[in-house]
């Protein structure tokens, strides 16, 4: 049974829009799924989003990123996954426990076996059954990053509305577009890495493919899941 779908990536790798192809492929064959991101996905985790990705000066030490990715998952976690999933409505979710160990773990250098316990207090034991990686270079992605923020307005300013899948986006690069590219290298091969340990379940593809390409290996994957009630 695929119950929780997570889809992870560097920036600008392309994940939410799969994400929000996926759910409108699902939808279309009638089995209705919730979407949801983190950080957000709660109107606290919206707020903590907020000071995580700030655009302005406030400086955010490691253990408090930290904390503040936990608070906001283990919110995340108890007020929407967890019922949803108790209801038995699939949940496709825009980063989760993996993004910990990739940008936390392997980009910033906390301990990973300290963060997979800390993963597990703040999910509560919950882990997804399915994981796709969208990988591309480091380049690419933060070149897309850059260019859907040309013509943006000042930092600080919110764009997008709730549900829309831009919303509370803080315009101008946020905290960790701003990071340097061997950040995002390490964070890179952080999720490789993890993918080549448990390459059951999380799946990589390759980002620097046409969209829709992607999106047909997406809906193979997952069709296929379905059928056999994996
Ligand atoms: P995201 O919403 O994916 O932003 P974007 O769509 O602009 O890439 O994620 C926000 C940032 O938060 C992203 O750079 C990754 C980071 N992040 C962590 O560092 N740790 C975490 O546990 C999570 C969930 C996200």
């Amino acid at each position: 049974m695929i119950r929780l779908i997570s889809f992870e990536g560097g920036d600008g790798s392309g994940k939410t829009t799969q994400l929000q192809l996926l759910e409108k492929y699902l939808t279309s064959r009638g089995k209705l799924c919730l979407t949801t991101r983190e950080p957000g996905g709660t109107a606290l985790g919206e707020m903590i989003r907020q000071v995580l990705l700030e655009a302005g000066k406030v400086e955010i030490s490691s253990p408090t990123e930290l904390f503040l990715y936990l608070a906001d998952r283990a919110q995340h976690v108890r007020e929407v996954i967890r019922p949803a999933l108790a209801s038995g409505t699939p949940v496709l979710c825009d980063r989760f426990t993996d993004s910990t160990l990739a940008y936390q773990g392997y980009g910033r250098g906390v301990d990973l076996d300290m963060l997979r316990r800390l993963n597990r207090v703040a999910s509560d034991g919950i882990t997804p059954d399915l994981t796709f990686l969208l990988d591309c270079p480091v380049e690419v992605g933060l070149s897309r990053t850059r260019q859907r923020l040309q013509g943006s307005k000042p930092p600080g300013l919110l764009a997008g509305g709730p549900g829309s899948g831009q919303a509370g986006r803080l315009e101008g690069p946020d905290r960790f577009e701003r990071e340097k590219s061997e950040f995002h290298q390490r964070v890179r091969m952080g999720f490789l890495e993890l993918a080549r340990a448990e390459p059951e379940r999380i799946l990589i593809l390759d980002a620097t493919c046409p969209v829709s390409e992607v999106h047909e290996k997406i809906r193979k994957i997952v069709d296929e899941r379905l059928k056999d009630g994996q």
